[in-house]
């Protein structure tokens, strides 16, 4: 029976009992449910650990889609879980805290982007994953920093292409296709706060260190990267790059497993323009904790729903991205 106090809340708001070893108990209830947790690079270093499969966004859809767990408990943001729900429509989807949400989904409303591609009539329409199930709804293919560029190359030379939401990443991929792609005008509230500047004297201070930067950044950080990719593409760059130090432009979390699988070197976060707030944190990602996750399984809610309708219309443009990036 769902509370109102966790309706309001968007979470399970009940204590943990006192005593429960919740790392022993959530692998119990997993068990026993049949459920699967699958964390993004961002979580809390301790939900990535106790996690069943870590990953960035495209892994994370590649394995939502092939998974046979009853449920899924998507360690993430709202538009991973939706995701998740579009691709396993029979299966239990849940996030464990509703309040999770993403900024750049939100800088794409799907009534506006809808005029947008109205706009432009003609066009193929690209959206990121990072959009509400409505805007992928009115989209004919998915990509995620992991395979945009993938995508877009494979599309006719000649193809007129509305992209959305981000700016940054549209930009990007702009640049190293050659492509003139519309682009909409949303970006991630994270991603924009790193400062060259900041980067540059980091780099001053260690100056042998690689900048690994995520594309969501703005292009005057992008161009000044050794490795601009997806948090995978990244961290796998970090494993297999011979050099002892590297300044990270993404959110912080990714830190947690690039030192875990390379703990000799040294991971530096790129810092914000502000250096007096935590801005290279995504509050999002961070509201994801061990005891939400515990009362998530236990109680299974807060869980995703997508209304048929809009679900029908996004799983043709992620799964075309899913065939595509084969
Ligand atoms: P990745 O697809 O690279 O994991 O990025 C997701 C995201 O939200 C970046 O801000
Ligand atoms: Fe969304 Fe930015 Fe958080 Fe990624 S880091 S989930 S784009 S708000």
């Amino acid at each position: 029976m769902v509370d109102n106090k966790w309706k309001e809340a968007g979470y399970v708001t009940e204590p943990v009992p006192a005593g429960t070893d919740i790392k022993a108990e959530i692998r119990r209830m997993c068990k026993e449910k049949n459920a699967v947790i699958m964390a993004h690079y961002y979580t809390d270093g301790a939900i990535q650990d106790i996690a069943d499969f870590v990953g960035d966004s495209l892994a994370l859809a590649q394995q939502a889609a092939k998974t046979d767990a009853d449920i899924i408990v998507m360690c993430g943001v709202h538009f991973m879980g939706e995701t998740n729900k579009i691709l396993c429509p029979d299966k239990k989807v849940l996030v464990p805290d509703l309040n999770a949400t993403c900024s750049l989904a939100e800088s794409c409303p799907a009534k506006e982007f809808g005029e947008f591609v109205k706009a432009h009539p003609e066009h193929t329409v690209i959206s990121y994953v990072n959009t509400t199930a409505a805007v992928k709804a009115l989209t004919d293919v998915v990509v995620t920093s992991g395979n945009a560029m993938q995508i877009v190359n494979a599309l006719p030379k000649d193809e007129k292409i509305v992209f959305g939401p981000d700016r940054n990443l549209g930009n990007y991929i702009n640049s190293i296709t050659g492509r003139q792609m519309v682009l909409w005008d949303g970006a991630c509230h994270v991603h924009e706060k790193f400062s060259l500047e900041r980067i540059l004297e980091l780099k001053a201070a260690h100056p042998d260190a690689k900048i690994l930067v995520h594309p969501e950044c703005k292009g005057p950080v992008v161009k000044v990267a050794d490795k601009v990719g997806s948090t995978a593409a990244l961290l796998k760059f970090s494993q297999e790059d011979d050099a002892k130090e590297y300044i990270v432009a993404t959110e912080s979390g990714i830190l947690h497993k690039m030192q875990q699988a390379c703990p000799e070197k040294t991971f530096l976060p790129a810092p914000p323009d502000d250096s007096t707030c935590a801005c290279n944190e995504c509050n999002y990602m961070k509201l994801i904790t061990m005891e939400k996750l515990y009362n998530c399984l236990r109680y299974e809610w807060p869980e995703i729903e997508v209304d048929k309708e809009t679900a029908d219309k996004a799983v043709k443009c992620i799964n075309r991205m899913l065939e595509m990036s084969k």
